[in-house]
């Protein structure tokens, strides 16, 4: 293909040079001369292991050359890539400028140009930038309409600096964000010779992976520091305890409770991490990510209160009542906390869990249930369809698989919220149907 690269600099360089590898005919375009000369005499314009072989072979061989017209290079192209920075300004919002001046100037070159073209967006950039910053400053200087004259995609890099090229070859996924399909074959033509799973998904789905991509690493680093911080005042090695708590690919490092979804609890997790903030403070050691996690969790339930009062509802009935499905254990279940909230706001409850159902319920939970929490005993409803009947409001509270049938009996004057997405097509739901955090 014929590919322009907007910003030389390391997304660019790198993207240009690698693309040019791979047999793309390239032009890089940057406002600063000096980095265009730089690539047009086979240098790298910045320090990055392996980029100088890679420009000064592609240049040779002419299949990448710079310069500083938008205009030639958007004329001797059917695709450019955006990847012109998005600096922090000091409130910590995004300095568009750059990425507005390159998107009009790329319009301006279009309005002479016959053929459609399509553009990329490979700049991190927040959700709906493209839609209203990019588009409508093309829109403008071209003349020309999204959709029929241009084409738009989104191309986040997840490329690191040190290992760029290495990390060009080998991505963990190329993802396209696009709105029409004849737009993404030819961004994802680029890739033909990169083997990773290519993911298709839209413009604004695609900006904001990126986000949720580099604020998940800023959260495992910063974790990382916290939990070695506490190792280190407590004379143990930080460095086995990680290598050995990444060895579990199942609940540690894996797409294990990673669903958006209601709050946790049960007699672990909210435990633990109180008793490990505890000890963190006997030991004067601040631990500010760990330390504001239950703070999060407990705000999670909030919101659900939220959700449901604003519905102005009051026979409220509850689906699932301990934290999980496939277990009687009500001990710090959120949904515990929750019922006893609407309690106060005025509601009529009534809560179903066939895991807890006070004539089944023997020993401890059944002491827990009579002892701390009496007055919600009797508001347990033997049956989904008690509930259904007897309600205005609908909560999902856990994943029992019997909840998505009960859902599909509900009534269109009711209003189903579901706190932990139940596996099913919402078109099948008659009443309302809404989610938390989804
Ligand atoms: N650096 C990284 O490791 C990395 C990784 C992934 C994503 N990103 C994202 O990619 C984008 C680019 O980052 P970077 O680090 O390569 O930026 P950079 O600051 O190194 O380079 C940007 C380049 O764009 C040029 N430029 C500015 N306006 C231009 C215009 N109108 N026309 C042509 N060129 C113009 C600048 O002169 C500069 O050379 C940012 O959004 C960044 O967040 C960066």
């Amino acid at each position: 293909m014929n590919v322009s690269v907007f910003g030389l600099g390391y997304v660019g360089s790198v993207s240009a040079a690698s693309f040019a590898a791979d047999g793309h005919s390239v032009v890089g375009v940057d406002v600063n001369p000096d980095k265009v000369a730089s690539l047009n005499e086979g240098r790298s314009p910045i320090v990055e292991k392996g980029l100088d072989e890679l420009i000064r072979d592609n240049a040779a061989n002419g299949r990448l050359r710079a310069t500083t017209s938008s205009a030639e290079a958007v004329n001797d192209t059917e695709l450019s890539l955006i990847c012109v920075g998005t600096p922090s300004r000091k409130n910590g919002s995004l300095d568009l400028r750059y990425l507005a001046r390159v998107a009009e100037q790329i319009g301006e070159a279009l309005r002479a140009k016959d053929s459609y073209h399509i553009v990329c967006v490979r700049s991190t950039v927040l959700p709906g930038t493209t839609h209203d910053v990019v588009i409508p400053a093309i829109e403008r200087t071209s003349g020309k309409k999204y959709g029929t004259g241009f084409g738009v995609t989104v191309n986040p890099e997840f490329l690191r600096e040190g290992t760029a090229i290495y990390d060009f070859r080998n991505p963990p996924l190329t993802l396209v964000g696009h709105n029409y399909r004849s737009d993404a074959d030819p961004t994802q033509a680029l890739y033909a010779n990169v083997q990773a799973p290519m993911v298709t998904t839209t413009i604004r789905t695609a900006e904001m992976i990126k986000y949720a991509s580099n604020t998940w690493h800023a959260l495992k680093v910063t974790f990382a520091n916290e939990v070695g911080n506490l190792c280190k005042r407590l004379k143990i090695d930080s460095h086995e305890v990680m290598d050995i708590f990444c060895r579990d690919e199942k609940l540690n490092l894996s797409s294990y409770y990673l669903k958006p979804g209601f709050a946790f609890g049960g007699s672990c997790l909210p435990k633990d991490v109180r008793a490990m903030q505890y000890r963190a403070k006997e030991v004067d050691l601040e631990m500010p990510v760990i330390q504001s996690i239950l703070t999060s969790n407990q705000l999670q339930i909030r919101h659900a209160l939220d959700e449901i009062v604003e519905t102005g509802k009051k026979r409220v009935g509850l689906l699932g009542f301990s934290f999980k499905a496939g277990t009687d254990d009500l001990r710090e279940s959120p949904i515990v906390i929750l019922a006893e909230a609407l309690l106060g706001k005025g509601c009529q409850l009534c809560i179903y869990d066939r895991n807890v159902s006070l004539a089944r319920l023997v020993g401890a939970n059944k002491d827990y249930i009579n002892k701390q929490i009496p007055h919600l005993s009797s508001l347990l409803c033997d049956t989904i369809q008690d509930v259904i009947d007897k309600s205005d409001v609908i909560v999902i509270g856990n994943q029992s698989p019997e909840f998505a049938d009960a859902v599909r009996a509900t009534r269109p004057d009711q209003i189903v919220i579901d706190l932990v997405r139940l596996p099913l097509d919402p078109l099948q739901v008659p009443a309302e149907y809404r989610g938390l955090c989804w």
